[in-house]
């Protein structure tokens, strides 16, 4: 089942009700096209995870990451601008998949083989001029249960 909405208000919202669900440690993958909403998705996210002032989460263009603190930390990577898996490594991908954070990736699909085996991917799509789709493709135990928590399984 895909979600659809028709507002960036509204993208945000289920974006704050699925960071709520999020924790320590999660990771979540973001794919879809320009427009799409990843970058407003993880605004949503940020705030259910805690962050006060959602105004800073932008896409990371120069950095490649940006860290924002929420409740926990939460880094926010834009996969597009990667150079390769060099600069990945460079970047401290794993510190960031294996620690107490949590990590956030537009364009996963970029590095989709330094990925962690376990993450929830959400899969985005553009339906109308402000409707989009958010599908929810759970990989591993973990995130089945997030998934069924929002009703929203792709
Ligand atoms: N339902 C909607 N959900 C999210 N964004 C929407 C929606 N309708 C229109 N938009 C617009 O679409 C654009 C999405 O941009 P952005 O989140 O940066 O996408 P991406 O990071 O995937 O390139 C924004 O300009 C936003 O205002
Ligand atoms: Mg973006």
């Amino acid at each position: 089942m895909t979600m659809v909405t028709h507002s960036r208000d509204e993208s945000i919202a289920w974006g704050r009700r699925l960071g709520a669900l999020l924790g320590p440690g999660d990771v979540v993958t973001l794919s879809g096209p320009l427009g799409s909403g990843k970058t407003t998705l993880t605004k949503g996210l940020a705030e259910g995870l805690g962050l006060e002032d959602s105004r800073y989460v932008t896409s990371p263009t120069f950095v490649l990451v940006h860290e924002y603190p929420a409740d926990v930390p939460v880094y926010h990577i834009d996969a597009y601008r990667l150079g390769g898996p060099e600069e990945a490594d460079a970047l401290g991908l794993d510190e960031m998949f294996y620690g107490t954070g949590v990590t956030i990736v537009e364009w996963a699909e970029r590095i989709d083989e330094l990925l962690p085996p376990e993450h929830l991917r959400v899969l985005l799509t553009i339906e109308g001029e402000e409707a989009r789709g958010f599908a929810l493709e759970p990989i591993g135990e973990r995130y089945e249960g997030v998934a069924a928590a929002m009703g929203t399984r792709g």
